[in-house]
């Protein structure tokens, strides 16, 4: 198989809005990640995946595009872009743009224009429809923020398609010229230097409304050759799709070299696995580890060879890790570096979202006026109307609510964590006083290092890239795996729990201590104790 640089390096996610202000404004910027590329640098990642940066009205904070080829104000210029794109480059980290093109803002040119009437040459750049027979919306398609997915256009007597928020309709992909413009906007990106680009909600393009069908639609792959072989495809980048409706065999068909379309995908089998099956992410239900270790295992199995796998425990979208499945308070820190391990031992390409390598935690909105995000706020009062009482609602915010994710990066403990010198667009956890980068960098025992020994690890050892992985079969609470590469062993052991777990595993010897989370090496595995939230990888040979 031709290996790839993307399949070598972690990767890690900048959300612009809230990793560095620069200029007071309480709003994240271009000029504020460049000041922070050498603690990246420091980190050891080789690429960072952008959230979009492009002129928005910030409907969906910048997921509804007004202009892929201009700068959002707030976050600079396109100088300014210019500029990180080359400063990061210098040392060693290629910029993965997010790619938005399911659809655009209302306030883009194209449909401004397409909204003047059935006859403007952009009006096919989006999906209409006549209303139903009864004058309402032409089919029962809701969208991913509440409500239906349609929209009224009073001008024209006909709804337009919007599977997000109304002030992003969806572009038409069975549009040739759709898929011109956006190859030809990729272009203009790849020319400048970039990385690769994220693709989000990729598996959409495909759908065909009329029939409600709007995931993995029979044209999908047919539009990702095409786009491959329009822009990206003579060039190693790095291209990985958004794809929620994905199963291992689909996920083959994005990533298997020999269909040329994307080098990986998102997929979220184990980021569902706590929610009610057939209902929204807010209906919780407990976790079981089983059923994770098994889901993780089968997309390790199933991508061993054709096709690449992404691993990711957060990201924008997600609440943060250790306070859903781990312990955010007494094993803050164990629970924290767990996670690491076992998603750094995995094979695939690793993403670190950012603030994971500090641990950040969720935040707990007391009422409704805190919480920004679009599709939490559409849901509350979607909820509230049907019935549910305020604080069942915002239990479920906090618990997965996508504004976890998005409060300020807490770089040090003064005034809004160092974020910003104003006021900052979302409130800055309050926890920020004990959890800040710059006590992460003071102490070599911090999550941070955990994080940095992972990256280095990586560099130095081809096993974690290449190696094979099997599950071992444990207790529920244990998760453990091998990787085997070239005669080489690593046995990776994790427990997921608060308790001491025993483990035994006296088929394999020790040979040395790779990483722990704990101090001290591991020794004796016929019969080891494992403290809460214990992980470690070591190097064994096995017994026969
Ligand atoms: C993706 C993005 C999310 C956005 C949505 C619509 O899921 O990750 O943040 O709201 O697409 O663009």
């Amino acid at each position: 198989m031709e290996k790839h640089w993307w399949q070598e390096v972690v990767v890690y996610q900048v959300y612009p809005r809230s990793f560095k202000d620069s200029d007071g404004d309480g709003i994240g910027d271009i000029p504020g990640i460049i000041e922070k590329l050498p603690y990246l640098e420091k980190l050891g990642i080789g690429a960072i995946w952008l959230s979009p940066v492009y002129q928005s009205p910030n409907d969906d904070n910048g997921y509804d595009i007004s202009d892929y080829q201009e700068i959002m104000a707030e976050f600079g210029t396109m100088a300014d872009m210019d500029r990180l794109i080359a400063a990061a480059q210098q040392r060693g980290i290629k910029i993965v743009m997010d790619l938005v093109v399911n659809h655009t803002s209302d306030e883009h040119r194209w449909f401004i224009e397409a909204q003047k009437g059935r006859d403007n040459d952009y009006r096919d750049f989006y999906i209409w429809a006549d209303p139903a027979a009864d004058g309402g919306v032409p089919n029962g398609l809701g969208s991913a923020f509440s409500g239906s997915a349609w929209e009224f256009d009073e001008a024209s007597n006909q709804y337009y398609l919007h599977l997000f928020s109304k002030k992003q309709p969806d572009l038409n992909w069975e549009n040739e010229n759709v898929r011109q413009a956006v190859y030809d906007m990729m272009n203009f990106w790849i020319e400048k230097g970039i990385g690769g680009f994220r693709m989000d909600v990729i598996d959409l393009i495909g759908k065909q409304p009329q029939k409600e069908l709007t995931g993995n639609g029979p044209k999908l792959h047919d539009y990702l050759q095409e786009m491959n072989r329009a822009t990206f495809g003579q060039q190693d980048l790095l291209t990985v799709g958004e794809t929620w409706g994905a199963t291992p065999e689909i996920a083959k068909l994005y990533s298997d070299p020999a269909r040329h379309e994307l080098s990986m995908v998102f997929q979220f089998e184990h980021m569902m696995l706590d929610q009610e099956p057939g209902k929204e992410k807010w209906d919780l239900i407990p976790l079981q580890v089983g059923a994770l270790k098994q889901a993780l295992a089968r997309w390790q199995t199933e991508l061993g060879t054709e096709g690449w796998n992404s691993l990711f425990w957060e990201n924008h979208d997600l609440p943060r890790i250790i306070s859903r499945w781990g312990n955010d308070k007494e094993y803050r820190e164990a629970s924290a570096k767990f996670f690491a391990i076992l998603l750094h031992m995995m094979k695939g390409t690793p993403y670190i979202y950012q603030g994971e390598e500090l641990g950040m935690t969720n935040y707990v909105a007391e009422d409704i006026s805190e919480v920004a995000d679009i599709e939490s706020v559409n849901m509350y009062h979607e909820r509230l109307a049907q019935g549910y009482s305020k604080e069942a609602i915002l239990a479920s915010i906090n618990k997965k609510g996508r504004d976890n994710a998005r409060t300020p990066m807490q770089w040090d403990d003064s005034a809004h964590a160092g974020f910003t010198t104003g006021t900052p667009w979302l409130a800055v956890n309050p926890n920020y006083r004990d959890i800040h980068a710059a006590k992460a960098l003071a102490d070599p025992d911090s999550i941070f290092y955990t994080y940095q020994k992972l990256v280095q690890l990586r560099k130095k050892h081809p096993l974690m890239i290449w190696g094979e992985f099997e599950l071992l079969p444990t207790e529920e609470k244990i998760f453990a795996y091998l990787r085997r590469y070239e005669g080489e062993t690593w046995l990776i052991v994790g427990n997921f729990s608060d308790d001491e777990q025993t483990v035994m595993l006296p088929q394999f010897t020790v040979m040395a201590t790779i990483i722990r989370n704990y101090p001290g090496d591991v020794d004796d595995l016929a019969q080891a104790r494992l403290a809460p939230w214990e992980a470690f990888a070591v190097k064994v040979s096995e017994k026969r």
